[in-house]
């Protein structure tokens, strides 16, 4: 190791991993990434992007080749099953308001333009060497150890290592991810099986349409539905419900996904009171994309970096699911995870380039993660606020009142002044330069 400069090891090169990467190499910051795979881990399905997620991957470089790879919309519709009134209609993205609009796109197509981005800066990433932890952390640097014994050493250690963390348990010994006690099941069908009129099919998104897309099919006591377009043309539809799942389930989600018969039948659990749209979606769900995917949550930590820890120095961080993975209802888990990076690589770029050492002391360093961690999980708290209302409106059961009770205009989640986010963590960590 160059010991005249920082370096930064990643561990993990899933979407937080290969994000922190390039936001670090545009600092200027050397880093090298280490997965324990052979290759990014891709659970499948696609992901919903929202602004201030796509923001940062505008800035990486890679959201002018993902746009043209998935679904571009600007709102979601709340749409009352048994009326089929529309109830409510959120701003998800849009040029006007948001300068961006929302994608929805494959999770494997966001790796892979992440992947190729990361080749092209020549930023080393070194596929399987698992992470089993630490060795030693000291006013300089962090050693850890790999599953084969061996050891590396760097000035910055960051856990990007998703939900099931290892570099978390340094910092939170005996957290374990949570089981909230639902499911998600996911499919993809052709959106020609939805059986739209013509006219709704030209243009998904629009709000003069009978059932505008994507939507959430809402009825009152008994649940929702969320229909997703997720191709550029938008002739692939996701389709999802929510299902409250018993403890007894938890440990056994293998051989629930595996029983795709039982997973259609979960699907048409009261379809009947749903309109056409939701009916013909259910009719046939291809076994190829039928997924269950359990809710787990991270509980709330106290520490993301060793600055707080007992002996620690500041020198390992955690970030993205590993941090704080979220439950999926607000679609916010990977939007949150590409803001934790980018503002991570602003701070620590800002810290190097006020030091006229190029190399932060100790204290300096502590001192500025601590506050980052502070503005991040403000954020975070503020998405497990949002989560815990989506899910009441789709939840079987849930009040009526409830199903209204969100205010429309909200945009907070999407809206972040990196910039001015990034000044404030610097002038609360109040470090002498
Ligand atoms: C069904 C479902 C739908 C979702 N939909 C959305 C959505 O629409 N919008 C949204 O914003 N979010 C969504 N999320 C959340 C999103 O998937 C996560 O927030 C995101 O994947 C977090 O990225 P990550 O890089 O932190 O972790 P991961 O994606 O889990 O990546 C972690 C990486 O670290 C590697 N790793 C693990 N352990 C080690 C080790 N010991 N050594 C080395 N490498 C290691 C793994 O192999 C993996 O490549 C969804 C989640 C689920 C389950
Ligand atoms: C980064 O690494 C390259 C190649 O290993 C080296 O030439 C360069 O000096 C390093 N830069 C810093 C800031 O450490
Ligand atoms: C790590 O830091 C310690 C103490 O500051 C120093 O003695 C050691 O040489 C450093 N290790 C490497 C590999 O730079
Ligand atoms: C939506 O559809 C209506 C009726 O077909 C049309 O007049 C309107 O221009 C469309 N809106 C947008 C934003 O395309």
């Amino acid at each position: 190791m160059d010991d005249s400069a920082l370096c930064v090891a990643i561990i993990g090169a899933g979407l937080s991993g290969l994000a922190l990467a390039l936001a670090l190499h545009q600092q200027g910051i050397n880093t090298s990434v280490y997965e324990a795979r052979d290759a990014p881990l891709d659970i499948g399905g696609g992901l919903m992007l929202t602004p201030n997620g796509l923001k940062v991957l505008e800035k990486l470089g890679i959201y002018q080749f993902l746009n043209t790879q998935g679904y571009n919309f600007d709102r979601i519709y709340f749409q009352d099953g048994d009326s089929g009134r529309i109830l409510e209609t959120i701003e998800y993205g849009g040029l006007k308001r948001h300068g961006i609009r929302a994608l929805r796109t494959y999770r494997r197509t966001v790796l892979k333009e992440l992947l190729a981005k990361t080749h092209e800066e020549g930023i080393p990433i070194h596929f399987g060497r698992k992470f089993t932890q630490i060795v030693s952390e000291t006013d300089d640097n962090v050693t850890w150890e790999f599953a084969d014994g061996t050891t590396e050493t760097a000035s910055l250690l960051i856990g990007a290592d998703g939900i099931h963390s290892t570099v978390r348990r340094y910092l939170a010994p005996g957290v374990e991810p949570t089981f909230g006690s639902m499911a998600a099941i996911v499919a993809a069908i052709p959106t020609a099986q939805l059986e739209l009129p013509k006219a709704d099919l030209d243009d998904l998104n629009n709000a003069s349409n009978a059932n505008p897309l994507p939507g959430g099919i809402v009825v009152p006591k008994v649940g929702a539905f969320v229909i997703a377009p997720q191709t550029f043309s938008g002739d692939e539809v996701m389709i999802t419900v929510q299902r409250a799942m018993s403890e007894a389930t938890h440990g056994h989600w293998t051989d629930l996904d595996a029983d795709k018969e039982a997973l259609k039948a979960l699907f048409r659990q009261n379809a009947d009171r749903f309109p056409p749209m939701v009916q013909n979606a259910v009719r046939d769900t291809p076994h190829a994309n039928l997924k269950i995917w359990p809710f787990y949550h991270i509980p709330r930590l106290n520490r993301w970096t060793s600055a707080q820890a007992p002996g620690g120095c500041g020198r390992v961080a955690i970030l993205g699911d590993s941090a704080h993975a979220l439950p999926p209802s607000a679609g916010q888990g990977v939007n949150q995870a590409f803001e934790d990076a980018y503002t991570f690589a602003l701070v620590l770029g800002r810290l190097i380039l006020n030091s006229s050492i190029q190399k932060p002391t100790n204290d300096q360093l502590q001192k500025t993660l601590y506050s980052w961690q502070l503005f991040r999980q403000a954020r975070v708290d503020r998405v497990l606020d949002l989560n815990r209302q989506m899910d009441l409106r789709r939840m079987p059961g849930a009040p009526d009142k409830d199903i209204t009770a969100m205010d429309s205009a909200f945009d907070w989640p999407f809206k972040i002044d990196f910039d001015a986010g990034v000044t404030e963590c610097m002038e609360s960590a109040d470090v002498t330069l």
